[in-house]
């Protein structure tokens, strides 16, 4: 099985979106976006793109961030490039903290890109103990391969990117997770850091201590949200973090992935643009879900 994972496009422009009538923070939002908007190019996206698709992947992972402050438009506009680059079941998508920017964006995510998400989410969205994460874990499986998409954005308040699973979603995992046979390989894919000390509290997943438990030793998580490429453990269990889609480096991490006896050989290149091609930054090999 050929997997590609890659993150964070801030693919959307704002250009033609007025900025009268909006909220404080997505006044701010605009703002960064407009201090930041040459540094996330869809030139780059589209080189990307062109690149992984002849790779022909089974199956492309994106952990969220397609837009820059969640409105609707930009949902839209995120929806299109969505539809045009796969269809919902070669693409498993977790939204980011700039997609639920607020609390207008999940209804506009699921009128625009619904058919990537694998339950339509509740309503009620301004209740904190309401279903935010409705539908998910997202569940894909390939021949012994099982992948769990996490939703783990929520609007926040102004100048906090923290994210959250909520005990709704976390009870579900563990149920997939109790469910999947124990010689199957497990990858788990949210936009958040998995680890409480990877990022200040602004920033971090304020249930990773909740999720530690779930992670899946052996196996592989994949993140975005950061901004940077970094390979780290839990544990045995190996994180894969991936960069910004749109920047100069254009970042896609590759797994070829082949059942063995025992566990799953795992090949990772971490590719990146130079010029108009990409070129292999990092690799690693290793076997998953060693069983005795
Ligand atoms: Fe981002």
């Amino acid at each position: 099985m050929r997997l590609i994972h890659f993150s964070d496009p801030h693919l959307t422009d704002l250009r033609g979106i007025p900025a009268k009538g909006l909220s404080a923070k997505r006044y701010l939002g605009r703002l960064s976006w407009h201090r930041r908007r040459f540094r996330h190019l869809r030139s780059n996206l589209d080189a990307l793109c062109a690149a992984i698709m002849d790779l022909q992947p089974d199956l492309i992972v994106l952990t969220g961030d397609l837009t820059h402050t969640g409105l609707p438009e930009e949902l839209a506009q995120a929806g299109a490039w969505l539809r045009s680059l796969a269809p919902p079941n070669r693409i498993l998508v977790t939204p980011g903290n700039h997609d639920l920017y607020a609390q207008d964006s999940w209804a506009a995510c699921a009128d625009h890109w619904g058919e990537y998400l694998p339950a339509s989410p509740s309503s009620g969205q301004d209740d904190k103990d309401a279903d935010h994460w409705a539908g998910f874990p997202a569940h894909r499986t390939f021949d012994g391969i099982h992948i769990y998409g996490l939703n783990s954005a929520l609007p926040t308040a102004i100048g906090l990117a923290s994210g959250e699973l909520g005990a709704l979603q976390r009870q579900r995992l563990a149920k997939l997770l109790a469910e999947t046979p124990s010689a199957a390989l497990k990858v788990l894919a949210l936009h958040h850091p998995p680890l409480p000390e990877v990022m200040g509290k602004r920033r971090a997943l304020l249930d990773a201590a909740e999720l530690q438990p779930l992670l899946p030793g052996g196996h592989i998580v994949l993140h975005g949200h950061g901004h940077w490429n970094r390979s780290y453990a839990a544990g045995n269990t190996r994180i894969f973090a991936t960069g910004s889609a749109s920047t100069t480096q254009a970042p896609f991490r590759l797994f070829d992935i082949q059942p063995m006896a025992a566990g799953f050989n795992v090949r990772m290149e971490l590719q990146v643009k130079q010029g108009d091609a990409f070129r292999l930054a990092e690799s690693t090999e290793f076997v998953a879900n060693i069983r005795p």
